[in-house]
């Protein structure tokens, strides 16, 4: 397979300064010899400096898990592309289940802030995901239709190479609960031969589409095993060292 697998971790409100140094220290100190996968490590923004430093010479990536889409002004509380690259930051984590469940976030501000990350040279990991009575309700293939054909109106074809798509059931984050192999290759090559439709075969063959929930050493394999899988984004798992380095090991494999 032509695609590089990432493992990325989404630390989300976990880890002060001090413990994400020394998390990732940590990890870099147990990076396996050999042919790594991409590497990224989501922090608080407020800790990103402290990761970033401590991440410095090492294989892994540091990103954010949000970002706002204007450049600048009278937006409380937000962060532009500019501020993340300024501290250091690759990538960012858009349209999180968390952020659409609690924060408001919609198809259409994903859409905003995707473009503006795409714009401003940042990996984009753009979140998709049903919910457990949208799963039960037969709509998966709808909402995720809708979710990927929204976030990326007017992401041109070029701009994909700055796209990953995460795959993220809303039901397996945090849950313990996984999806299947089966169930999350099932969902992988639908938003595959969507991004076909959209983009034709060869944005689609190169686009890296994660999967997220409960992702962790014991099934991580499996489900890097799987056709259209390539790479996780990890929260519980990534918070631990020695299950990082695991799946990572498992990245490697794949
Ligand atoms: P868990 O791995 O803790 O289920 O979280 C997944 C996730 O939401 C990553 O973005």
């Amino acid at each position: 397979m032509s695609r590089r697998i990432l493992i990325a971790g989404n630390w989300k409100m976990n880890k002060t300064s001090a413990e994400g140094a020394a998390l990732v220290k940590e990890i870099v100190a147990q990076m396996p010899a050999g042919s790594l996968p991409e590497i990224l490590v989501c922090p608080p923004y407020l800790t990103i400096p402290a990761v970033v430093e401590a991440a410095k010479g090492s294989p892994i990536c540091v990103g954010a898990e949000n970002v706002h889409w204007a450049a600048n002004g009278a937006f409380t509380g937000e962060v532009s592309t500019d501020m993340l690259k300024d501290a250091g930051v690759t990538h960012v984590i858009i349209g999180h289940s968390e952020r659409r469940q609690y924060f408001g976030e919609t198809d259409e501000t994903v859409n905003k802030r995707t473009a503006a990350a795409v714009a401003a040279g940042l990996v984009a990991v753009v979140c998709v995901g049903e919910t457990l009575e949208e799963r039960e309700g037969n709509k998966t293939a709808d909402v995720i239709d809708r979710q990927v054909r929204k976030a990326f109106e007017g992401i041109s074809a070029a701009d994909m190479a700055k796209i990953v798509i995460a795959y993220e059931p809303v039901w397996a984050i945090g849950t313990g609960k996984t999806a299947t192999d089966d169930q999350a290759q099932e969902v992988h090559a639908q938003i595959r031969a969507l991004l076909a439709d959209l983009y034709g075969a060869d944005v689609a063959e190169a686009t890296r589409i994660l999967y997220g929930g409960s992702m962790k050493p014991a099934n991580a394999a499996g489900l890097l095993a799987q056709k259209d899988i390539d790479g996780g984004l990890i929260g519980g798992a990534a918070l631990k060292a020695p299950d990082f380095i695991a799946l990572i090991k498992a990245g490697m494999q794949a």
